[in-house]
């Protein structure tokens, strides 16, 4: 190696085209999930305060919503669902009449080629707000299978592309896997939340979601920030019950272990920018203490960098349209 002055490390940087030339990474539009509420009744677009720019959508919004994000070249979004009510098992998780199932049905006919992904919990419909069923304050694992793998078949029935276990309960994947196989849905994948941490950054998805726990914590299923290896046993586990992506999720504070699985796993890697990394920048900007869209895509291309090869977040509209302007 020769050092300076033979070598300048500034040539490299010199124009916007000569950088543009040398990037190592950059963002595409093409590997952004967007992630909507759907709600109970119609003409709703309600806006979720904790979350400036998304809403909480009835069916006949989030179909309008599916256009417009497969006409900016988004590929797919991710379903969250607002049920009618809750009960202490989750049963309105898997009415085929659910917003979530309306929604995926009316948007299979609108955009058919809109990827369409749902989550898959327990915590949006229980009335405990917990991600599994409970016994006192104990949250049972497996008896939680069963209702979740009923939710994933809701969705398969309804026409979702992808599955998408958040709960952390041991087993879900293999649940879902058989009980989608029974019913000949072997082309419905399932992108598994296999890295999925406690995290305080969830707060203000919970607000959207209307899932904050009545008690206790998520603990005892999700996992401790302290760790790293155990993504890898997670990551197994999952890939060997049958899923088709993983996830890592946060991301933010956790592109160590996005790294680290896109190295040790020959399998598409998701990243989840979740509510808490998105609402911060945005009440920042509001403030006019940050500039959202060059603090946004800088994050969005640290977790590119470390090895997602998607990305899911609540920017991926304004992502598709700030692309757009940045192109020659
Ligand atoms: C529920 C679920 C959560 C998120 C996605 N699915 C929250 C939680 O586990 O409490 C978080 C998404 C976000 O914060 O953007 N299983
Ligand atoms: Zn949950």
């Amino acid at each position: 190696m020769s050092y300076f002055p033979t070598t300048r490390m500034r040539r490299l940087r010199r124009t916007p085209d000569v950088r543009r030339l040398v990037a190592e990474t950059r963002l595409d539009v093409s590997d952004f999930i967007y992630p909507l509420f759907v709600c109970p009744g119609s003409g709703v677009r309600e806006e979720i305060s904790a979350m400036p720019g998304n809403y909480h959508l009835s069916v006949d919004e989030v179909v309008k919503e599916a256009v417009e994000v497969y006409e900016l070249g988004v590929p797919a979004i991710i379903l969250f669902g607002i049920p009618e009510y809750k009960d202490a098992e989750g049963s309105s998780g898997w009415q085929a009449q659910g917003p979530v199932q309306r929604a995926i049905k009316v948007i299979k006919k609108e955009v058919p080629d809109l990827v369409v992904m749902t989550d898959v919990c327990l915590c949006d419909y229980t009335d405990h707000g917990h991600c599994g069923l409970i016994q006192g304050q104990e949250i049972l694992n497996d008896p939680s299978l069963e209702n979740l793998a009923k939710i994933a078949l809701s969705h398969a029935e309804a026409g979702a592309d992808f599955v998408c276990p958040s709960d952390m309960m041991d087993g879900r994947v293999g649940a879902i896997r058989r009980k989608l196989d029974e019913h000949s849905f072997t082309n419905v994948g399932i992108m598994a939340y296999s890295v999925k941490y406690a995290s305080a950054m969830y707060g203000p998805f919970r607000e959207a979601a209307q899932s904050a726990p009545s008690f206790g914590d998520r603990r005892s299923y999700q996992m401790d920030p302290a760790n790293v290896r155990e993504a890898i046993r997670e990551t197994e586990q999952d890939l060997a019950e049958g899923a088709d992506i993983v996830m890592v999720k946060p991301a933010l504070a956790y592109l160590d272990v996005v790294k680290l699985i896109k190295e040790e796993f020959p399998v598409p890697v998701a990243a989840y920018n979740i509510s808490g990394e998105y609402s911060m920048v945005k009440a920042a900007a509001a403030k006019g203490w940050i500039d959202e869209r060059a603090v946004a895509l800088e994050m969005l291309l640290s977790m590119r960098r470390a090895g997602a090869d998607m990305i899911l977040t609540y920017w991926a509209k304004d992502v598709a349209r700030w692309l757009k302007e940045e192109q020659r």
